[in-house]
């Protein structure tokens, strides 16, 4: 029993010795530190742009295969080149409510006003040197559908590059509702000005 104690002193007092002269900072481990549990500090990065002899190519990123659509994106059927009097047929699949509304403002504050000015007139803040775009007030764009100011902006049109890559689905059709907002704020309809009207009422006549 004594021999028991007496080893377990030591072992302790070992331990005690091992630890401090460990944490001293008098023996700095300059390689091969032992290390308990390392876990996954050691892991295997893929550095970029650099060979890899895991995949038979070589690479280390994968491309997704062919077909492959990103989860809630669905992809757009039409080219520039097979744009067709169709794309009227399928209408804004996202509600204009005033969350879709502001919503659609900060994509358009964010995107399209550098160009197309603040309410659309093509005054924006690169124009010139950038060609000024036509009016999106314009009684063309005014009748467009909104399926196909949503194709300008997916694919692009002529100098105005595709949009679709960088803009989310919802949110391009967000901001057609935020162009709608913009085109009815500057060409009231009867109903508006009637609303108008009840915020401002015209003088009362006088007999
Ligand atoms: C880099 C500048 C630029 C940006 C940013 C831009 N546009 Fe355009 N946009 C243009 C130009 C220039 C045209 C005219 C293209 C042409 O000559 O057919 C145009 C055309 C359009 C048209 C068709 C107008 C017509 O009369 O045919 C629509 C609709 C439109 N843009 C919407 C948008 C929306 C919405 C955004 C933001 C998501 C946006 N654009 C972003 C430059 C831009």
């Amino acid at each position: 029993m004594k021999k028991i104690g007496a080893a377990f002193s030591v072992l302790v007092l070992g331990g005690l010795v091992f630890w401090l002269v460990n944490n001293s900072g008098y023996f700095p481990y300059t390689h091969n530190p032992l290390q308990y549990m390392p876990n996954m500090h050691h892991t295997k990065a893929l550095i970029p742009q650099r060979g890899y002899d895991f995949y038979a190519d070589g690479a280390s990123v994968r491309v997704p295969p062919a077909g492959a659509v990103a989860v809630n994106q669905n992809p757009y059927p039409y080219t520039k080149a097979t744009f067709a009097a169709d794309v009227r047929k399928f209408s804004n699949p996202v509600a204009a409510d005033l969350a879709t509304v502001k919503r659609g403002q900060k994509v358009f504050m964010t995107y399209c006003v550098v160009c197309h000015g603040p309410k659309g007139y093509g005054d924006g803040y690169v124009v010139p040197p950038f060609s000024q775009p036509p009016s999106l007030q314009s009684e063309k764009i005014r009748g467009y559908a909104d399926s196909q100011i949503f194709h300008v902006i997916t694919v692009g049109q002529n100098v105005m590059g595709a949009y679709g890559p960088q803009i989310r689905e919802q949110d391009r059709w967000a901001v057609i509702h935020y162009l709608r907002v913009l085109q009815r704020a500057e060409n009231p309809n009867d109903e508006d000005i009637k609303a108008f009207e009840n915020v401002f009422p015209p003088e009362q006549e006088t007999k």
